[in-house]
């Protein structure tokens, strides 16, 4: 869309999360709640973006600036209600076009409702357009008014609307649509409201009808204007997102085999055909190619699973983790920037940090690449075709060449050429027939043991 700019109010205080993290960074699937409404910003081509906060809130200002460089940022200080920060936001917004009002709590709005709330304003040359819903629980959210011929005349905050617009009338999710033009005199209108030492932002749609200024009102879903002002509101914005995520992701082509057991990170891009069994967490940065196979029990972070690869179960993949075509990570596996290429294989307990195994490399049962020395990590290369014994401790740096071959137990130190057999364990020693010996002996010491055992207690 153009000439659209998109402010976000996010001032308020968040008390209610109860905790000392600023309420709109908590994660929701991958992303702060912030993060969530600048990525639906990006998603609508708002070309101008102004945040409002807190003075005190540096983190906040951080993540903003992180996510949306060219973001102008305003503080509210003291945040004087919703009307008061878009009058602190207003000389950083345009002067023409369209002003999209979002709030930084609010982090399921879809990209196509918010243009469709922008295509209203504009179809109708209305001054205000705002989004309605009906959720379950209205209690609190400021009601929608309309006249007998089904226009939006005022928005009416829930303390002082009356019995009938509680029961019958649509809630104010906050998004509000504005012609930018009729902007300032607008907001110049507002008066305080001594009782909350507020002005409503909701104030101008009553001050737009009185010009002669049309408003307008669609309704959205209510789980779109699900807002988080609480540790359970934030559990079921992650609830509504996991369903849309999986339904999206089933639509696409993949198969979940268990999809309620199934946790994915907003941005996981799952290529059609690809199965996840039960109970696997998809973390942020998830990519998996086509024909892939998710078993259960896997937690995914950070990680590209490339066509044909089998996950877990119970594998973990953390960041910088590229498994290429055909590769198999298997059960206790874990695995952190590492590679494996093409059909290199690591099927059981082992542990793979700053590594490359080769392609058709072959890992044995608890390998572990020793890349931390308690100070710096060293990364470990294995060639393509090599072949790792069982319980092998590779101690990064250290490379292991192309066809060689570690023996089962090896402690490896140096590097290994191409194509040499390294053993590096005690040397195993047979003696003939001692075994019966060696039980006689055995037997003796616990006869022996047993006499000086005192007597049990009690
Ligand atoms: C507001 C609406 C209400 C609507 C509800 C939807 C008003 C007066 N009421 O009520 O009709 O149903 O949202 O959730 O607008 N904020 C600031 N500075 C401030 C105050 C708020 O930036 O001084 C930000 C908050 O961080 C938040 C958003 O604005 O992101 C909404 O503020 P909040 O106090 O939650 O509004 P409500 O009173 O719930
Ligand atoms: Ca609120």
């Amino acid at each position: 869309m153009t000439g659209l700019s998109v402010a976000v109010l996010a001032a308020g205080k968040g008390t209610r999360m109860r905790n000392a993290r600023p309420k709109v960074l908590h994660d929701l699937a991958g992303f702060s709640l912030i993060g969530h409404v600048l990525r639906t910003a990006d998603a609508i081509g708002a070309d101008s973006l102004v945040a409002v906060l807190a003075p005190d809130a540096p983190e906040v200002e951080a993540e903003v600036r992180r996510l949306r460089p060219d973001a102008a940022i305003v503080h509210q200080e003291p945040a004087l209600g919703t009307g008061h920060a878009l009058q602190v936001a207003l000389p950083a917004l345009r002067a023409e076009g369209t002003v999209l009002v979002l709030y930084g709590d609010t982090p399921l709005m879809m990209p196509a409702t918010l243009e469709s709330l922008v295509a209203r304003l504009r179809d109708e040359g209305a001054a205000v357009a705002v989004l309605g819903m009906r959720p379950p629980d209205p209690a609190g959210y400021g009601r929608l008014r309309l006249d007998g011929a089904g226009r939006l005349v005022a928005l009416v905050e829930a303390r002082d609307a009356d019995a009938d617009l509680l029961a019958t009338a649509a809630c104010n999710s906050g998004v509000m649509a504005i012609d930018a033009a009729r902007l300032r005199p607008l907001l110049g209108g507002l008066a305080l409201h001594a009782e909350k030492n507020e002005y409503y932002l909701t104030d101008i749609v009553a001050l737009a009808v009185a010009q002669g200024w049309r408003c307008a009102a669609i309704e959205a879903s209510w789980e779109e204007g699900h807002g988080v002002n609480s540790q359970a509101q934030l559990a079921e914005a992650m609830a509504i997102l996991q369903v849309r995520l999986r339904a999206a992701h089933m639509e696409n082509g993949v198969t979940l085999v268990a999809p309620e057991t199934v946790h994915l990170a907003a941005d996981a891009e799952i290529a059609p055909g690809v199965v996840i069994e039960p109970n696997v967490v998809l973390g942020p940065g998830v990519r998996v190619g086509e024909g892939a196979r998710i078993h259960a029990f896997s937690h995914l972070e950070g990680a590209f699973v490339g066509p044909g690869v089998a996950v877990g179960p119970f594998a973990r993949l953390r960041p910088g983790t590229v498994l290429e075509q055909g590769a198999r990570v298997g059960n206790f596996v874990e695995t952190k920037a590492a590679t494996l290429k093409t059909g290199a294989k690591a099927n059981h307990l082992t542990y793979l940090g700053d590594c490359e195994v080769g392609a058709g490399a072959n890992v044995g049962a608890g390998t572990i690449t020793c890349n931390y020395d308690g100070f710096s990590k060293h990364r470990t290369r294995i060639g393509d075709g090599a072949f790792i014994g069982s319980n092998a401790a590779l101690v990064a740096p250290v490379e292991v060449g192309d066809g060689a071959v570690v023996g089962a137990g090896s402690v490896v130190v140096q590097d290994v050429p191409a194509g040499a057999v390294a053993i590096a364990r005690g040397q195993q020693r047979n003696r003939e027939g001692a075994a019966p010996l060696l039980r006689e002996r055995l037997k003796v010491l616990r006869e022996r043991l047993k006499g000086r055992t005192p007597p049990a207690s009690g």
